[in-house]
Parts: structure tokens; C-alpha cells; sequence
């Protein structure tokens, strides 16, 4: 069942392509439309949102966090992201005119169920995007966008996460479809870059042999730290929590420009530091900005293991390893980004001899508060 790979986790990095597919399937149509007919929150309704909230728990916030980058640009409607442990304890103000997004791979995670009730009871409508069919959050919500990354067995999340990050693209563009901002020529270029990415997650996982060996030359490491900006921040935060979960190594994502205001403290000679690089297309500035970061840690004496997008020289002088992904667009680029992530992780955690799939004290579904 495990397909011939030693971990089920294998197999589910690399069912990522097909994943990635399959949730996008039938929900663009022939004019590169968007048609999410499982969205059954009315267009009109969509109109009327002045703001969207999601909950969701690990793996699952940090996709949630990544979904707040893209609403806000292709909607210009604010969006909050929120642990959903943390979200009806602090009295949130939501009203009918929110709309909550809860991102869940199980469908019965009870932080995230009891976050969808309270917004519920507050009038405003929940839309699910969950992995599970008819499990208890989409059970209870307004409408459910399904991810179609297929059954997920191994307790780290890893196609999942990708497939959850496609929804929440789709429910960005769609909301921006649907409330005309923006919708034109940047939407529709989008719809066709999301068309094109299953390819590239495949051949990111084609050259991914170099990180299995860095990793395991790394296996006796105490600390990874992780860094990164925009959306390459919650990718930091997501690599993180892989190797804290896999190889129970103490790991922490930052946002690159808070390394100043403390983190760059903790640079000591040796320590390895994985950064990833926003594209230098586009939001050029953030690229350059991080390319100064990398040089101050390395003059620290940190040991850079950058995730950089092909074609971008400006890294290579300052890179101990480099990871090359392939060209995306800025807000994408957490599909690709994020694959040599999972990796990376995978491998520590088998060089550790740690079991890969039954990480210790961790379980699937977290069905308690
Ligand atoms: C991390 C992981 C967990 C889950 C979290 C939410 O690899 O698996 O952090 O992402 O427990 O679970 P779901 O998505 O089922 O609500």
C-alpha cells in the first residue's frame, strides 16, 4: 500500500503533482474561467464581504497565512489568519458580512470545529476547504471547497498542505472573479500559471537528491533555523515545523527582516539556516532585501542553504548550498518552495532513525481541544 516506497510520507511528497492536478480539475473551465460550483455562498453574497477570517491549525495555518498574501492582492478584501485554538477565546468581531474560511485536511480537528461554530453563532458564513468528504467541518459549514489530494496517511502534512494552498488560490481568484476587482488580465494570467505548476512541482521533486544529502550530512545538527519573506515566510514556518515534528530537532522559521530586532543573535558559527528567496521579477525589492540577509548571517558564520528560483545569480556568491526551483510567479511560489522542505525533513528524520510516518506523541486527527 505504501507503493513501493519504505514511508507513506515518500509516496505522498510524491503523489504532490497529481494532487496538485486533481484539485484543480473541473474548476477552470474552457474560457480559463473559474467555476467552483461547490462554493454555494451566493454571487451576491460574495459581493457583500467586507472581510475574511481563516482558521486552521499547523500545517494548515500556515497555508492559511500564505491565502491572506493572495486574498488581500487579487481582492483587496482584509483578511485575518488566526490559530484557531486561539480565535472564539479572544471575543473576535465577525459579523454577516464576514466570510471565515476553516482549512482542514481531517475535517475534525476540534480547535478548527469549535473556531467554524462560534463564527457561525456570530451570523457569519463558513466555507470549508477540507480533504475529508463529509467529515464533521464541512458537515457544518455553509459550503465546502474538497481538496483532492487523496487519502493522507503518513501524520505529517505534506500534499495536503500543497492542495490546501491550491484552494486557497482558487477562493482568491474566485472572490476576485466574482466582485470584479482586479479581474482581467492578471486573474486569467494566474489561472494559467496554476494550470502549468503540477509541472513544476514534478521537477522540483526530480532534482531533489543534493537535499537528501545534505540532510543527511546535517543529522547531527542541534538547530535549523529558517527564514524567508512574503509568502517564502510561512514556507520558512512551514519548514520548521516538518523538521521539528520528523527529526524533533529544534527549529524555528522567522520573518527575515525581524533578524535584526533579534533573531540574528542566535548566528553562530556552523549554524545551518535555510532561507528561501522571493523571485528577483516582479517584487524585486524583497528579493534584494533578502539577498542582504543572507550576506549577514553568512559573515556570521552561519551555513546558508538557500532556495533560490533558477536563473537567479545574485544569490550564488553567498550560498554554502543551493536549491534551485523553477520559475513562478511571487505568489505561487510557496507550491514549489516548499517541496525541498518536506524533503529535507524526511531525510533528517531517517538519517535520526526516527519513525518517518508515527512521528512520537503526535496523532493525525486531533480530535480534542
Ligand atoms: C503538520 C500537521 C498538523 C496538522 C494540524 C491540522 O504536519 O499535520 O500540524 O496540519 O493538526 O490538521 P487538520 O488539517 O486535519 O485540521
Amino acid at each position: 500500500e505504501k507503493g513501493g516506497y519504505d514511508y507513506f510520507m515518500l509516496k505522498e511528497i510524491a503523489e504532490q503533482p497529481k494532487a496538485v492536478a486533481d484539485t484543480l480539475l473541473g474548476r477552470i473551465d474552457t474560457s480559463g474561467a473559474l467555476t467552483l460550483d461547490e462554493v454555494r455562498i451566493s454571487a451576491p453574497e460574495l459581493r457583500e464581504v467586507d472581510k475574511v477570517v481563516i482558521v486552521a491549525c499547523g500545517t494548515a495555518f500556515h497555508a492559511g497565512l500564505i491565502a491572506k498574501y493572495a486574498i488581500e492582492h487579487w481582492t483587496r478584501i482584509p483578511c485575518e489568519v488566526e490559530l484557531a485554538s486561539e480565535f472564539r477565546y479572544r471575543d473576535p468581531i465577525l459579523d454577516a458580512r464576514s466570510l471565515v474560511i476553516a482549512i482542514s485536511q481531517s475535517g475534525e480537528t476540534m480547535d478548527t470545529l469549535m473556531a467554524l461554530r462560534h463564527a457561525r453563532e456570530q451570523g457569519s458564513r463558513v466555507l470549508a476547504i477540507c480533504n475529508t468528504n463529509g467529515s464533521t467541518i464541512p458537515r457544518e459549514s455553509d459550503a465546502v471547497l474538497y481538496t483532492h489530494a487523496g487519502p493522507e496517511v503518513a501524520v505529517a502534512s505534506t500534499k495536503a498542505f500543497l492542495t490546501q494552498l491550491v484552494a486557497c488560490y482558487l477562493v482568491a481568484l474566485y472572490l476576485g472573479q466574482v466582485r470584479g476587482t482586479k479581474w482581467g488580465d492578471e486573474i486569467r494570467a494566474v489561472i494559467r500559471d496554476l494550470a502549468e505548476i503540477s509541472g513544476a512541482v514534478e521537477r522540483v521533486l526530480e532534482t531533489m537528491e543534493p537535499v537528501r544529502a545534505l540532510a543527511r550530512s546535517l543529522a547531527g545538527k542541534k538547530t535549523v533555523l529558517f527564514l524567508g519573506r512574503h509568502v517564502g515566510y510561512p514556507v520558512a514556518l512551514e519548514g520548521a515545523l516538518k523538521l521539528k515534528e520528523l527529526a524533533y530537532m529544534h527549529a524555528e522559521g522567522f520573518a527575515a527582516g525581524e533578524l535584526k530586532h533579534g533573531p540574528i543573535a542566535l548566528i553562530e558559527d556552523d549554524l545551518p539556516v535555510v532561507v528561501v528567496v522571493p523571485s528577483p521579477r516582479g517584487r524585486s525589492v524583497l528579493h534584494d532585501k533578502i539577498v542582504s540577509n543572507i550576506q549577514e548571517i553568512r559573515a556570521r558564520g552561519a551555513r546558508t542553504i538557500v532556495i533560490a528560483e533558477e536563473g537567479d545569480e545574485a544569490v550564488v556568491p553567498y550560498a554554502d548550498h543551493l536549491i534551485r526551483i523553477p520559475v513562478t510567479p511571487t505568489l505561487l511560489q510557496p507550491l514549489v518552495a516548499t517541496v525541498p522542505l518536506q524533503v529535507f525533513a524526511c531525510e533528517l528524520a531517517t538519517a535520526r532513525g526516527n519513525e518517518v510516518d508515527q512521528p512520537r506523541n503526535l496523532a493525525k486527527s486531533v480530535t480534542v481541544e
